[in-house]
């Protein structure tokens, strides 16, 4: 197929560098938005009379028949067309003649492809939202009937204080509801239109770049054409906040890989997100979870690419670009589907162990701040009653035993101010109870926050 350049060339390309140069078979996936693109040019064209309204229109109908055609499976973009804007003019030439050689007036693929992956990346960041949305119900439906169930928390993966499982649940909640946020924001930045600023200096030409950008949603355009066509800001800030979104669908992974083992035995995981081994007859292996701890990684090689691809890039295009869509598509890709796995998983690929959970805070020593807390309240202060307790830690420990195994009459040993009822304190569940400062984890203050999200999140 001859190139739209090939006037100017005396030899044909390389076949090879012909295929190394083309980027039709992942730019293929813009077609609806190089469609959509291009009849709101030709639209505008008709507009400000650029073209007779009977060309543009001829124009419009031929680019509504080739989305028609695709939409129906009866064309599919490929190769030798060197890429899917290519692709598209010469269908529309061959489907109405010479009219369809007038389409491109007045812009550049450049622009033209700014255009398209921000009309991408928007419909993208709004299906993630929704995906989000619904990970969140998940997680807030399973900490609703969580609020009473007690689970060691951790620092530094030792035992740390008993938490109310609703609580480390929630923590998640935020987590993605600022992924949330990230992403609107990032939106906000993609949805500006490029479109007009043509190869990087503007046109001659009497377009409407409002009017563009009007028909394709855009909030506003560029004010700088050079700009225009060489931001690449907002794919790298997607890359980058899908990637932080991973970190956080990574972290739970790891949790639930952690909580379905017999040592910790916090979960167990249904037959409907477990697979077997192909050797071990006993065994079931979270394999969701541990493929979406795996996919995290490519994310986070998809943002080093990027970065990398457009440093020290000088104005204005450059080819390199053309490198943007691979990482971008992969990571909606990626991101969507681990979300949708992990709600799965959420909803029906495990349950919570609750007797092994609230039997696991009982044998521990994760109520000794209370024990420390509890001669704070007799005015002993808090640096000395720390003392006192790491003293009373060592010596249930050189015994095998708890603080509630102890007599009142050892606990005065240590410090005269302990009375009979600071085994009350030592509760677990009265241990949770009394977090009652603000986004603790005590139950009423989860169950505020229980409200809260179902109030933000419309259930
Ligand atoms: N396929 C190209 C890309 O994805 C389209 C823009 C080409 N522009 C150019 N000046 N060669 O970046």
């Amino acid at each position: 197929m001859a190139k739209v350049w090939s006037k100017r060339f005396d030899n044909s390309l390389n076949p090879f560098i012909e295929k190394f140069n083309a980027s039709i078979e992942f730019d293929r996936k813009l077609i609806l938005e190089d469609l959509d693109c291009s009849i709101a040019h030709a639209k505008m064209l008709g507009k400000t009379k650029v073209l007779s309204s009977s060309e543009s229109l001829k124009i419009i109908n031929g680019l509504k028949k080739i989305k028609a055609d695709y939409l129906e499976g009866n064309f599919s973009p490929s190769l030798p067309s060197e890429d899917i804007h290519y692709c598209i003019e010469e269908k529309l030439i061959s489907l109405i003649g010479e009219t369809g050689k007038k389409l491109h007036t007045g812009r550049s693929r450049n622009d033209q492809v700014g255009t398209d992956i921000r009309l991408w990346l928007r419909k993208e960041i709004d299906s993630l939202d929704i995906l989000i949305i619904d990970l969140q119900k998940s997680l807030l439906n399973l900490a609703e009937s969580n609020i009473y169930t007690l689970i060691p928390g951790y620092t530094h993966m030792q035992r740390a204080q008993p938490l109310s499982l609703a609580h480390h649940l929630l923590a998640y909640l935020e987590m993605f509801q600022r992924d949330r946020e990230r992403l609107k924001e990032v939106r906000s930045r993609v949805n500006v239109s490029p479109l007009g600023a043509a190869a990087l200096a503007g046109t001659k030409i009497k377009i409407d770049r409002n009017f563009t950008a009007a028909e394709l949603g855009f909030e506003k355009i560029y004010k700088n054409s050079i700009d225009a066509v060489s931001d690449r800001d907002f794919c790298i800030e997607f890359v980058s906040a899908s990637a932080l979104a991973m970190s956080h669908l990574s972290k739970i992974s790891e949790e639930i890989i952690l909580w379905v083992t017999d040592e910790f035995s916090f979960a167990r995981l249904t037959d409907k997100c477990a697979t077997g081994s192909s050797l071990m007859p006993q065994k079931k292996n979270p394999d969701v979870p541990e493929l979406i701890r795996g996919k995290t990684g490519r994310v986070y090689g998809h943002l080093h690419a990027l970065l990398t691809m457009v440093k020290g890039i000088p104005l204005a295009y450059n080819k390199d670009f053309q490198e943007d869509k691979e990482p971008i598509f992969d990571t909606a890709e990626t991101i969507s589907s681990c979300i949708r796995a992990m709600t799965i998983l959420i909803n029906e690929g495990i349950e919570i162990n609750i007797e092994n959970l609230s039997d696991s805070v009982e044998n521990d020593f994760s109520n000794a701040t209370d024990l420390a807390d509890y001669l704070v309240g007799k005015d002993v202060p808090f640096r000395t009653a720390y003392q006192v307790v790491g003293e009373i830690v060592k010596y249930c420990l050189e015994r095998k035993i708890l603080f509630k195994n102890l007599k009142i009459e050892e606990f005065k040993k240590f410090h005269p101010e302990f009375e009979e009822d600071v085994f009350v304190d030592l509760e677990p569940s009265n241990v949770v109870r009394s977090r009652t400062s603000e986004g603790g984890t005590g139950f009423t203050q989860v169950e505020k926050e229980v409200n809260n999200w179902q109030k933000k999140l419309l259930l």
